[in-house]
């Protein structure tokens, strides 16, 4: 271990308090994770003055906790990276501040990471390296894009959504269908249950060459399916199914099987648009790597469909772990190993950043 470059993550962005020390950008020595789900739970979302307070309160703990755990001692550190963009400022910032204060104290050189491209690394974590060019599709719950990927550290941006992320659809619809938060591993396991061609949901954005999504109508005809709104389509298999049975009229007049179905189908239509933009993306720029990553990627049905996806394109699929794909500081460590390899540190008056669009 003597040799190796040893890079110590940190990440905050959302809520998530997180430090992993990882050596040579993908053997993860720790991964230590404070989740702040059950202070969000009860209103149904992230609530970000929640979110600083809470990470103000984890960020030391965690990183004790990161460095224990690795048996690494801090003067085996030789960098520190820190996800400095895009999330919540004053999420960001606390992490900031804590990943300054130790490359200023241990002497080491400050790398930014944006935390997107962290997720479109994640997959390379405890696993071989990616092979590029890859198309990545990162989608969680505050983002949902696709990017051409010629190394690492080199991205570019081809398509992201316009309204809701995939991750934020899937805390909303399960929040309609009062299924708790977060959304996404309740609405997967509601949907086994359920049959994916009950309701006919929309699939948007498809037509043309557009790689950008938007899922805010989808969450909406959910919503007026639920209430019984006319126009809101149910399939003519599932129609046929429940001849007679009255168009629901509210959630308290779906039995468990409605909302399984309901699960079963809306997430069905999110699978069928992300799959066939990262085919689109993946054409297009003539990927020889699909890569997936960020929280939606820890979905059964998605990896499943972007595996068959591969196999009929004959390109490599590269699925991060489950426990990497939520937010994580080994993707962060992980990442900012190869911009301190290529000289690319940053100075100790790095700013974090909320909206970045690349
Ligand atoms: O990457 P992440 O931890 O945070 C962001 O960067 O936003 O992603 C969290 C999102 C949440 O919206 C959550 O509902 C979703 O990922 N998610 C899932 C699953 N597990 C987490 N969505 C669908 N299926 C899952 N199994
Ligand atoms: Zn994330």
């Amino acid at each position: 271990m003597s040799k190796q470059t040893i890079v110590l993550g940190i990440e905050s962005s959302c809520d998530e308090t997180a430090c992993a020390v990882v050596a040579e950008g993908s053997d993860v020595l720790a991964n230590s994770v404070a989740s702040q789900i059950e202070l969000h739970a009860r209103f149904g979302g992230v609530v970000p003055e929640i979110a600083s307070r809470a990470h103000i309160e984890a960020i030391n703990t965690v990183i004790q906790q990161a460095l224990d755990h690795s048996g690494v001692s801090p003067d085996r550190i030789a960098a520190v990276a820190i996800a400095n963009e895009p999330g919540l400022i004053g999420s960001l910032l606390v992490g900031l501040m804590a990943a300054k204060t130790l490359a200023w104290v241990w002497d080491v050189p400050l790398v930014g990471v944006n935390h997107v491209y962290a997720h479109a690394y994640s997959a390379a974590l405890n696993a071989g390296p990616i092979e590029y060019p890859a198309a990545a599709l990162i989608c969680s719950g505050g983002h949902t894009a696709l990017y051409r990927c010629e190394g690492p550290t080199q991205m570019e941006l081809l398509g992201s959504t316009i309204d809701d992320a995939a991750g934020e659809a899937f805390d909303k619809v399960a929040s309609i269908l009062h299924l708790g938060y977060p959304g996404g591993p309740a609405i997967q396991r509601a949907a086994e249950h359920g049959d994916p061609h009950a309701v006919k949901f929309p699939r948007t954005l498809l037509r043309g060459q557009s790689l950008d999504f938007s899922f805010s109508g989808l969450k909406t005809a959910v919503l007026y399916h639920v209430n019984g709104v006319p126009g809101a389509r149910r399939h003519k298999r599932a129609r046929k199914r429940k001849a007679g049975a009255a168009r629901p009229n509210g959630i308290e007049n779906l039995s468990e099987q409605d909302i399984a179905d309901i699960a079963a189908s809306f997430q069905a239509a999110v699978v069928d648009v992300l799959r066939i933009k990262l085919r689109r993306a993946a054409k297009h720029m003539g990927a020889r790597t699909l890569v997936l990553g960020g929280g939606v990627s820890a979905n059964s049905a998605l990896r499943s469909a972007a595996s068959e996806l591969a196999e009929s394109m004959r390109c490599t699929l590269r699925l991060p772990e489950l426990r990497f794909c939520v937010d994580n500081a080994a993707m962060t460590a992980g990442l900012g190993y190869h911009y301190f390899r290529a000289g690319q540190t940053v100075p100790l008056d790095l700013t974090a950043r909320a909206t970045v669009r690349r």
